[in-house]
């Protein structure tokens, strides 16, 4: 038997806040992190451009032998991931898998509204797809779903702009025109991957009443239970506890913005899809 690790792809470093709850809840095993820099931002894009990248992105963690790969990337996850399941793997990489992070946020939202009004904050891309409030519809049909694009707030976390009086500006305008659309939205979700580093400003803007969730444990737990479910393909999977991370950047430039991201510096490799 062959043993590789599980893939994780993201549009650049956001992806990064899930794989860190990945790693802590799966801590022996060995992943492989892609960040596409190079093209990120995703969330403006077009579906085909995402769908591209996204599809590229797969097949060269594939090349790599990763059995399983996560979308650690709500743009993503939202355009890409039905085609790559439905289409793309049954022709082309039968045995392996591809999984998102909508699903695992989506089943599990509504038991954590007691109003039944949920707020989703999210990039232009992923509000577009309607993805989040057709996916929820189908787990709680009773719960109402209000989403928010934020534009700017990927470019802000990216050039490292976490705090201060613009970046307040920009998360209070976004949060503004949610709670407008709805005043008592009682839980909001950060579903971009970036989102959960602007947590003290969106803290700060908001009341303390109002729970706000980040999906990398949502996502930790479910993979965490999948691979529970799934014993053949969690014995292909490498168990040395390593992590080596892929930009299609500099290296540099992604070692250096990890730091927001993961803590610590992080070597990488460049490559080109
Ligand atoms: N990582 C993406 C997400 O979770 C946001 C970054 C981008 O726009 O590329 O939606």
């Amino acid at each position: 038997m062959t043993y590789a690790p599980i893939g994780v792809f993201d549009s650049g470093l956001g992806g990064l806040t899930v794989l860190r709850s990945i790693r802590s809840t799966l801590p022996i095993i060995d992943y492989l992190y892609l960040g596409d820099n190079a093209r990120a931002p995703y969330g403006t894009r077009s579906f085909e451009t995402i769908f591209q990248y996204t599809w590229e992105a797969v097949k060269w963690l594939f090349d790599q032998g990763c059995p399983l790969v996560i979308l650690a990337c709500n743009t993503a996850s939202a355009k890409a991931l039905r085609n790559i399941q439905q289409k793309m793997l049954p022709k082309y990489y039968p045995d392996r898998k591809v999984l998102g992070v909508l699903r695992p946020t989506t089943e599990i939202i509504g038991k954590m509204s007691s109003n039944q009004k949920i707020g989703i904050l999210a990039t232009p891309g992923t509000v577009k797809s309607e993805s989040y409030p057709i996916e929820i519809s189908h787990f709680y049909p009773e719960i109402q779903v209000f989403q928010q694009a934020c534009p700017m707030w990927v470019p802000l976390v990216e050039n490292g702009e976490l705090s201060g009086p613009g970046t307040e500006y920009f998360v209070e305008n976004s949060l503004d025109a949610l709670f407008q659309q709805c005043a008592d939205i009682d839980t909001l979700l950060l579903a971009c991957t970036h989102y959960p580093l602007l947590m003290p400003v969106i803290k700060q803007k908001l009341s303390g009443n109002i729970q706000i969730i980040e999906q990398g444990p949502l996502v930790a737990n479910a993979l965490k239970n999948y691979l529970e479910r799934h014993q053949n393909l969690e014995e292909t999977i490498s168990k040395n506890s390593q992590l080596t991370c892929f930009t299609t950047e500099s290296p540099e430039s992604f070692s250096e913005k990890a730091n927001l991201f993961w803590g610590s510096p992080l070597p990488c490799e460049q490559i080109h899809l």
